[in-house]
């Protein structure tokens, strides 16, 4: 990412990452279009009821490091199910400052830490990795950088599939396509699953599962927990 099209992605995500945030989490959508759209971001609460499914009996008196943490609704439930501590990390300064306060305001803000940084810098230390909607902004090199990072650390993180469904199309000309030509060197992207597996294993990731739920629509969560079934996808609904 060049420093120019870093600071459109920080001034995009400072601008957006409140009503963003509602939206999914709280289901407040503004106006017609984000009331449409807030009906596919539910499949956004869903993928984070359905990761902390799968991560909770390997967050207990650990350390997790929530990277792209938006508001800190990911990292407030980590620290509510027992993590030691939660690290979150943000291009967006906003996005880390309002992730304090909703730490602070449910009383894990002593076990939580939240800062600026990109996910292609090196990490803080951890015992798990998450990052959520984060690499479907990420650029290929970014991207690269941020898998390598992850690659020695118990990981889950979560893409947008280029699936062919109804939604994904809808939602590649909403957001994708959309930035694509206004965004003003800001990107967003669906990728097809070979993308992801292929740069997975380029940074000697091997050891991964898919998982795909219809809750998700066309999201995916990717994980090397002890559970994975290795280099498989499952599918459930
Ligand atoms: C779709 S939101 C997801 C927020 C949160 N993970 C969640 O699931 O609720 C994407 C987040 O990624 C952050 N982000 C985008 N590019 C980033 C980068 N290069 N490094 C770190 N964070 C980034 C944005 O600021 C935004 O908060």
């Amino acid at each position: 990412m060049t420093r120019s099209n870093a600071e459109g992605m920080k001034s995009y995500w400072d601008e957006k990452i409140d009503w963003w945030a509602e939206s999914s989490y709280e289901e407040k959508p503004r106006g017609p279009l984000e009331r449409w759209m807030a009906s596919l971001r539910r499949s956004v609460h869903a993928r984070a009821v359905i990761a902390l499914e799968l991560l909770e009996p390997f967050i207990k008196d650990k350390v997790v490091l929530d990277v792209g943490c938006g508001n800190g609704h990911f990292a407030k439930c980590c620290a509510e199910l027992g993590a030691k501590h939660v690290i979150g990390t943000d291009i967006s300064p906003a996005a880390v400052e309002i992730a304090r306060k909703l730490a602070k305001a449910n009383g894990v803000g002593d076990r939580t830490t939240f800062e600026v940084a990109r996910a292609g810098e090196p990490l803080p230390p951890s015992d798990v990795v998450t990052g959520f909607g984060l690499v479907d902004w990420l650029e290929r090199e970014e991207c690269l950088r941020f898998f390598r990072n992850i690659k020695d650390r118990t990981f889950m993180f979560s893409y947008s599939e280029q699936d062919g469904s109804f939604d994904e199309i809808i939602h590649h000309f909403y957001l994708v396509e959309r930035l694509r030509l206004f965004g003003g060197g800001v990107r967003a992207y669906h990728h097809p699953r070979a993308t992801i597996e292929g740069r997975l294993r380029k940074c000697n990731i091997t050891n991964f599962e898919i998982v795909s739920r219809k809750e998700m629509r066309f999201g995916r969560l990717v994980h090397n927990l002890p559970t994975a079934k290795r280099n498989r996808t499952t599918r459930n609904g």
